[in-house]
């Protein structure tokens, strides 16, 4: 017997929140134009939904809980509350486990079922609840309805998704299953939508996407260089990034690309968690903190001003303060122009969450805080280094001020400038004044660069 909660009228409107990371991003915005196209209309700003989608995350413990606090927080002033779908990562994880939880949760969907989220809503609508957390053979890429009409100027494709690492804290592998590419027909023709649809910039997008690989329209094998090399090549697209990589997958041909690919930015998120030799192993890194250095020295050989970012993971089990000092001198070594920082969350299933030696949190803490601290010296010294040069910035949103434009730096930098006349979507040549530790300010020196 399935089991039930009250019929509900058929949503009219809707809301999708995502959380975590770019990919839930896109997965949110697939979601949003496939109810659209089911002729859902979105709910506006402040304004009460009919079904209310949460597309969560569960890489950290904070993480997942937030979905039960929300879930909470949709409940009206009348008693009343909207259909509730829990989609993302969390449902993937925890699918049954959440409706055992509680009982304000019509539908389940996992990150590779949404696309069935139209029967899921008619089987909730009847009262049933709704559980679908299968990696169907078939990929939901396939059922989903064309890119919609209008797209960000700068705009996320999902490539690959998945990950075959295994690094013992992460639930990705369980969560997102194995690697798996999009086909190269299907991420050329949404990319050419995308540009059509207003989209200047491109990020690729996957859990480890410089491992994409696939055949081209030819039957060749190609790598993710042979994917960005073909986007350089299509009309209107002005700049092409990739997020997330793997230090294992630079291939020669995509540090190739960075060197002549001039739609190429020069940035590079290339996570390595740890400066320990012995915290890498025991996080099955499968790499050290030299190899990532010569790595890192063999991509700037070809592009001498590329950005680097990274992730950090701090406490993990049995990281002892001098594996600690190790990270902080490889931030120091490497000079990252942003990074992220994480405190070492336990995920159940992980191998990591049954080691010993566990950090404490107070030591947590003051690691998390010291490690913050050094990537902010190093972001302001990057922006500092970046002031009197002359650089395109793509026009992203509005700033905060009246009148005030905000664009992107080719390293990614946020870049304030007042310029009567420019739009959101132009290029703008501008020169960099000033630096502060998370955004530039800059004036434009000649006229729009397109
Ligand atoms: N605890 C803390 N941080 C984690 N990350 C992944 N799993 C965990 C975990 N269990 C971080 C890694 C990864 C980023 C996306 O999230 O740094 O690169
Ligand atoms: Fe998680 Fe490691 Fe895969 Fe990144 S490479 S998604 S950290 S298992």
């Amino acid at each position: 017997m399935p089991a039930t909660t009250s019929p509900k009228p058929a949503p009219q409107t809707f809301r999708v929140k995502s959380f975590g990371c770019q990919m839930n991003v896109y997965d949110g915005e697939r979601m949003t134009e496939m109810l659209s196209a089911q002729g859902l209309t979105q709910a506006g700003e402040g304004v009460d939904a009919d079904l209310v989608v949460l597309n969560t995350c569960h890489i950290r413990e904070k993480a997942a809980e937030k979905v039960y606090s929300d879930i909470g927080r949709l409940r009206r002033d009348d008693g009343s509350r909207p259909m509730i779908a829990v989609a993302g990562c969390v449902a993937q994880a925890e699918g049954p486990e959440i409706t055992r939880r509680t009982k304000s949760v019509d539908i389940v969907v996992g990150p590779q079922a949404y696309h069935r989220l139209p029967e899921l809503i008619a089987k909730a609508a009847a009262g049933e609840v709704a559980l679908d957390t299968d990696m169907p053979a078939i990929s939901k890429f396939d059922a989903l309805p064309a890119r919609g009409r209008s797209a960000r100027v700068s705009a996320f494709l999902t490539a690959q998704e998945g990950c075959d690492k295994f690094c013992t804290y992460c639930v990705v592998p369980y969560t997102r299953g194995a690697e798996v590419s999009r086909p190269w027909g299907q991420i050329m023709d949404e990319a050419r939508a995308l540009v059509d649809a207003g989209a200047r910039e491109i990020t690729l997008l996957g859990q480890n996407v410089n491992a994409w690989a696939s055949e081209d329209e030819a039957g060749r094998r190609q790598g993710l260089d042979g994917l960005v090399r073909a986007l350089d090549r299509l009309p209107g697209l002005a700049r092409i990034r990739y997020t997330t990589s793997h230090p294992n997958d630079m291939t020669d041909g995509l540090i190739a690309a960075h060197g002549d690919v001039e739609k190429l930015m020069p940035f590079l998120h290339l996570p390595v968690q740890s400066g320990s030799d012995r915290i890498l192993k025991a996080m099955n890194r499968s790499h050290d903190s030299a190899s990532y250095l010569r790595l890192l020295e063999r991509v700037r050989a070809v592009r001498p001003d590329i950005a680097l970012s990274g992730d950090f993971i701090v406490g993990f089990p049995g990281e002892t303060d001098a594996d600690f000092e190790a990270t902080l001198n490889l931030i120091r070594a490497v000079g990252y122009a942003q990074a992220y920082s994480f405190k070492y969350s336990a995920r159940p299933g992980t191998p990591a969450a049954e080691m010993d030696s566990a950090v404490t949190p107070a030591v947590m803490d003051e690691r998390l805080q010291r490690v913050q601290a050094q990537i902010n010296v190093g972001q302001l010294a990057f922006n500092q280094a970046s002031v009197g040069r002359v650089t395109d910035i793509l026009l992203e949103r509005d700033g905060r001020h009246a009148g005030q434009l905000v664009g992107k730096s080719p390293w990614l930098q946020s870049v304030h400038v007042e310029e009567a006349g420019a739009a959101i979507g132009d290029m703008l040549r501008v020169e960099l004044l000033s630096a502060g530790p998370n955004s530039l300010a800059g004036a434009a020196t000649v006229a729009a660069a397109a």
